[in-house]
């Protein structure tokens, strides 16, 4: 049995269906920037371009919405903006921005038993208001606050049929390119919290998110859930037997702690990181368009029409899940890696991708920023920001550095 067979296994439909379902509808306020239900704007209507929603919806390849500063300009690091991004939608909706037409280059959207998720290239820079060259952070609804990044972030889909406020969700952006995973239901084996987990904020799109990451392509499939981040289900045993433990990476963090007048330094998560997510999942049932579009001219922000999705072909093509090599890097070889695989590789292949995804500058503040300089290859794991987080634990304080602008709570 392979990997994916045994992780479909784990994360069956079947699975999913009947269980808990605690934690995955969302049971906190709304955030107070944010319309109280997501909504299509009326045609005639204007898209408010300053606007501070930060409600992001995901319901289909053509209908989802990522985060982005609020302001253009040098400063708009997503790193250093993190708690303000504001929406910003392929459609006309929830009175947040709108995404203009032209600057998705690829969506890809899959809806899975356990979650719905969409990943793609676009231009940042003139869809969000991201600095060229930002290779971005990850946006998640807990934070340093645990009042979600951004503050008062939230997130719906339509899958179930109706608009729900789900509780997970993570998202990576960049100038270049985008993903957000919504979780919306619990497995026997995987909660929503793992699913959507929001502690590999170095690691990127590909690593967290498997998918197809093909540029120039819109596409929208039915799929098997991926493994949880970080996990690899552990196909190998004595006597040839299945066995059902996972393997869970978790990424490096350096840093100090102290209690009165003692402390030290602590290291959590390991040296070395996987090449690659344990499998790409199978996906199905695709429907594959020349593009999306919302059809609004730029010039006067006005709604024309509810989008134009043109259908190119469909159902016919069926991917096989791809395990990927699970081979390790070691943390020594950080740079060069990075710095040797062209970017135009990336967003190929998820592989080649993770292949360069050691983090040796993530673990300090001085590594990481010397490592920005390779961060172009690989997106996300080097960013040129350092966020400190504090976080305290049976009295003692914890101030940790990591090589993110997300802390690790
Ligand atoms: C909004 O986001 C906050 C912060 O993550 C969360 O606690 C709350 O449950 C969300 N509310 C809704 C309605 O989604
Ligand atoms: C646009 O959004 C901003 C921020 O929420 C708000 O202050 C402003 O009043 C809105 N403008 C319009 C025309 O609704
Ligand atoms: C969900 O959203 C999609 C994409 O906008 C739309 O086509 C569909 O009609 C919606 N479904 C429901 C049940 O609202
Ligand atoms: C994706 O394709 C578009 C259109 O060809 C191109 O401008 C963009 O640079 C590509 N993105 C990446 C990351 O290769």
């Amino acid at each position: 049995m392979s990997a994916r067979m045994l992780a479909t296994a784990l994360l069956s439909a079947a699975a999913v269906m009947g269980q808990n379902q605690v934690g995955v509808t969302a049971t906190f306020p709304n955030g107070v920037t944010n319309p109280p239900a997501p909504t299509l704007a009326a045609v005639g209507s204007v898209v408010n371009q300053t606007s501070y929603s930060r409600l992001l919806t995901l319901n289909g390849v053509d209908d989802f919405c990522i985060f982005g500063p609020p302001e253009p300009g040098p400063d708009s690091l997503i790193g250093n903006v993190e708690p303000i991004v504001v929406a910003y939608c392929a459609k006309a909706r929830n009175g947040a921005r709108i995404i203009p037409d032209g600057t998705i280059h690829s969506a890809h959207f899959i809806k899975t038993p356990m979650y719905v998720q969409i990943q793609g290239y676009w231009d940042g820079t003139r869809a969000a208001n991201i600095p060229y060259g930002d290779y971005g952070g990850e946006l998640d609804p807990h934070g340093a606050e645990n009042l979600g990044n951004p503050i008062g972030g939230n997130v719906t889909s339509n899958v179930s049929g109706q608009d729900v406020f789900y509780e997970e969700w993570m998202s990576f952006v960049s100038f270049d390119q985008y993903c957000l995973r919504i979780c919306t239901a619990n497995s026997e084996d995987v909660n929503t919290a793992l699913q959507c987990e929001h502690e590999l904020d170095v690691m990127g799109c590909q690593w967290v998110m498997p998918g197809d990451y093909t540029n120039g392509t819109f596409d929208s499939c039915l799929g098997e859930a991926a493994a949880p981040p970080g996990s690899y289900p552990d196909v190998t045993s004595s006597q040839g037997q299945l066995a059902t433990a996972t393997s869970t990476f978790r990424q490096r963090y350096t840093g100090t702690w102290s209690a009165g007048s003692t402390g030290g330094v602590f290291t959590v998560g390991q040296t070395v990181t996987p090449a690659a997510p344990a499998y790409t999942p199978a996906t199905s049932s695709c429907t594959y368009y020349a593009t999306v579009s919302n059809g609004i001219n730029t010039a006067d922000y006005r709604v024309v029409q509810q989008g134009a999705l043109v259908a190119v072909s469909s159902g016919a093509v069926n991917t096989a899940s791809t395990s990927a090599s699970t081979s390790v890097s070691s943390s020594s070889a950080a740079s060069s890696s990075g710095a040797s695989s062209s970017r135009a590789s990336s967003g190929a292949s998820a592989a080649t991708s993770a292949a360069s995804s050691v983090r040796s500058g993530a673990v300090s503040g001085a590594s990481a920023a010397a490592s920005s300089a390779t961060s172009a290859s690989s997106g996300f794991r080097s960013i040129p920001s350092v966020d400190a987080g504090v976080f305290a634990i049976v009295g003692a304080v914890f101030a940790g550095v990591v090589g993110g602008m997300a802390v690790l709570l």
